[in-house]
């Protein structure tokens, strides 16, 4: 049966693409940095123009469709996931990185009808690695098939988080609690890529068991959250149960084992939900 969806999936590869060689150039001139929530939540005008670019080039082809794009929502924009299908764009994950040549950077794009993932396209711009998945059909690699580790032993692994861009005392405080029981698992180490979509996408490489994060947003992890449960891995809420992708917290783990007991070491905390947000509280 055709793929009702396969021409948008496309149209994403191809953007993020785009988006990456654009991406690169940049990194070559000057990047004027600005700020958003906070003193260290950054955006720059590539940003900004990487996302005008990917939502003009769906407009043309797809006009009926709707957005939630990072820059957009900085801007305004609500962010809202209705039934429609909904294009959830994070033009660069990782805009610390970005900022400082650090090399990993990827444009995230993820694809929901009746608030359902259907595909993700995560493009690690700088390795040139293009991560896809789409629904019921498997994720990919530069076409590779991908699968999550089987390792089971959560004192055999390695645990991606991120510290994140809130300087909250009090959030600070939970990350280092839930950073410090993690550790002593004890587990083999603890890594992080300084974006969460290419964290994703190292759990369903099978590089790390787990990733965990609290104080994302949607747009970083729309994308990867299918790669990672279509590469055999599971989704969870912090503090156990279903993910809830407006909630800014995310347990991707290659089993429920594995997620479930890095769950009973996270100090949880809940930030302002997505669906929540006005720019000034970002
Ligand atoms: C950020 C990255 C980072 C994570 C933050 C995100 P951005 O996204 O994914 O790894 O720690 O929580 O906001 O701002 O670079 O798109």
């Amino acid at each position: 049966m055709a793929d009702l969806w396969q021409n948008s999936m496309d149209h994403a590869v191809a953007a993020a693409r785009r988006a990456g060689q654009v991406v690169r150039q940049a990194l070559q001139d000057d990047r004027k940095v600005m700020t958003k929530s906070s003193s260290v939540d950054l955006v720059t005008q590539t940003d900004q123009r990487v996302e005008q670019l990917i939502i003009h080039s769906v407009k043309e082809k797809f006009p009926t469709h709707r957005f939630i794009g990072e820059e957009s929502v900085a801007a305004g924009e609500p962010c809202v996931l209705t039934d429609d299908p909904t294009w959830i764009i994070d033009p660069i994950d990782g805009t610390t990185n970005f900022v400082h040549a650090f090399p990993f950077v990827a444009v995230s794009i993820g694809f929901s009808v009746n608030k359902q993932v259907e595909f993700g396209v995560v493009y690690s711009c700088l390795e040139d690695k293009m991560f896809t998945a789409r629904r019921g059909r498997g994720a990919f690699c530069n076409g590779e098939p991908l699968q999550v580790s089987d390792q089971t032993d959560i004192k055999q692994s390695i645990i991606a988080t991120e510290f994140g861009s809130s300087r909250d005392p009090e959030a600070v405080d939970k990350i280092f609690s839930s950073l410090r029981n993690v550790l002593h698992i004890p587990i083999h180490g603890v890594r992080g890529a300084g974006t969460a979509a290419v964290n994703m996408c190292l759990v369903a490489s099978g590089c790390v068991e787990a990733y965990y994060e609290t104080g994302i947003h949607v747009w970083d992890v729309a994308a990867g959250s299918l790669i990672v449960s279509e590469a055999g891995g599971v989704l969870m809420d912090t503090e156990g149960g279903e993910v809830d992708l407006m909630s800014r917290r995310i347990v991707a783990a290659n089993s429920r084992t594995i997620a479930e007991r890095i769950i009973r070491e996270i100090d949880s905390f809940s930030p302002t939900r997505d669906d929540a947000l006005s720019p000034s509280n970002q």
